[in-house]
């Protein structure tokens, strides 16, 4: 069996999709794993490390998709890249279907077996090959790490003979697995910490970690939560009650991370331009959910922007700020998903369509649509996110031509 792993060419992607530990492991499965030359540099994974792991470094994508029967990628590939792809290939990588329906149809026609991995069922067999967990958790640290080098104070409460510094005040917006990660960072770096979510169990999580936690509507929020364990779009009298209560909170604070998002939907809107202005001179946002539209008014995604005193920045892919790290994790989480698909006596590709993490990520088999959101009818439904709907694609990034 031969895995091919590619240098990813949209703009500002510095992850790789394995590293030399998931490569050591990989071939001594009896796999042989063909990486494009230079793909790790940006993670700082030499050629020579994965050379030393077991890998055959190619020059090309070219090369190295040659004969390959599966393709391990961090991004979705563009149509010069999926030129190059094998008919029969597995795809694997963050293919963001509801950002781009379009896509379905072209690994369709490529005839590429593509899976999603941020459809990844959240049931506890899946955990380890969660990438959208792996990847939140060091984006939730990232932005605060971030928001205290932009803030021009100091983050916990110091007092000195020349006197007292405050600690600063942090208000995280989507109590997820960033939120919740920014949370404990804001925690441990002494700030004063309060959050919000739609979700009312979140509420003894954020507790949990030594923050306030802001109920809205508790009954609107016990019912917030589908069965995947993802928030629903809330009703507009919530939208509003949740508004007013943000418009009080923020003036307040120094420092907000905001996180929400909805599964198959633009990211809500919480946070207004008056909100913003109303802001003290040297306030920081940082919006986790830029790319997906902002949960800011007038965040630009990839970018840092000020209003009235307030830094907003708007990164996108903050978990590739920390590229090490985020690539060391998500390998394991492709490494994870990948040894149940291998034969242990031959080393050969075995996948049982019927599996449930299979049927939740499989988006395309021999040159069909089979995933249930996109229309495919080959399988019998699974759960995916409720309320789930394909949205308009993201503006697409600047990418390189494949070699
Ligand atoms: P996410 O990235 O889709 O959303 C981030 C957060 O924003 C969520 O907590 C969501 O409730 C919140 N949100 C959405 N709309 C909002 C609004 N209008 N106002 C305020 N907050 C809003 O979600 P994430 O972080 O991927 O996961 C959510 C939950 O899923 C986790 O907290 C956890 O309970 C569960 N989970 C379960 C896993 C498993 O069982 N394998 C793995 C990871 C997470």
């Amino acid at each position: 069996m031969k895995i091919a792993v590619l240098q990813e060419h949209r703009f500002g992607e510095t992850r790789i999709a394995v590293s030399p530990e998931t490569v050591r492991k990989l071939t001594a499965l009896g796999a042989e794993v063909a990486i494009q030359q230079g793909a790790g540099e940006a993670a700082n994974f030499s050629d020579k490390a994965f050379e030393e792991a077991g890998a055959v470094m190619m020059p090309s994508a070219a090369d190295a998709l040659r004969d390959a029967d599966i393709v391990l990628k961090v991004q979705r590939p563009d149509n010069n890249e999926l030129g190059l792809y094998p008919k029969g290939i597995k795809l694997l990588a963050i293919l963001q279907p509801f950002h781009d329906a379009d896509s379905l149809k072209a690994y369709a026609a490529h005839g590429v077996d593509a899976f999603a991995m941020d459809l990844m069922p959240r049931i506890t067999r899946a955990q380890s090959m969660d990438v959208l967990s792996s990847q939140s958790n060091l984006a939730g640290y990232k932005a605060v790490i971030d928001a205290a080098a932009a803030y021009g104070r100091a983050m916990p409460m110091m007092m000195t003979a020349a006197g007292t510094i405050a600690p600063a005040k942090v208000f995280v917006m989507g109590a997820g697995v960033a939120g919740l990660q920014a949370i404990a960072t804001a925690r441990r770096l002494g700030a004063i910490v309060s959050a919000t979510d739609v979700r009312f169990a979140a509420k003894e999580q954020v507790e949990s970690l030594g923050a306030s936690f802001v109920v809205v509507d508790e009954e609107a929020m016990k019912e917030a939560e589908t069965a995947s364990g993802y928030a629903k779009e809330m009703s507009d009298s919530f939208k509003k009650a949740q508004a007013d209560f943000v418009a009080k909170h923020i003036t307040k604070q120094d420092i907000v991370i905001t996180t929400a998002l909805i599964p198959g939907r633009s990211a809500p809107r919480l946070v207004s331009a008056d909100m913003v202005a109303s802001m003290k001179p040297g306030s920081v946002i940082v919006d986790l959910a830029a790319e997906q539209g902002g949960n800011v008014e007038g965040v630009k995604p990839g970018e840092i922007t000020k209003k009235s005193g307030t830094t907003i920045i708007g990164y996108n892919n903050m978990a590739g700020r920390l590229a090490a790290d985020a690539s060391n994790l998500y390998a394991k989480n492709l490494y994870n998903f990948l040894v149940p698909l291998i034969d242990k006596e031959t080393g050969a590709l075995n996948i049982d369509w019927q599996d449930e993490i299979i049927k939740g990520t499989a988006l395309t088999r021999d040159s069909k649509i089979i995933h249930p959101s996109f229309g495919g009818e080959a399988l019998e439904a699974v759960p995916v996110p409720e309320d789930a709907v394909a949205v308009q694609s993201a503006p697409e990034q600047q990418s390189a031509p494949a070699k």
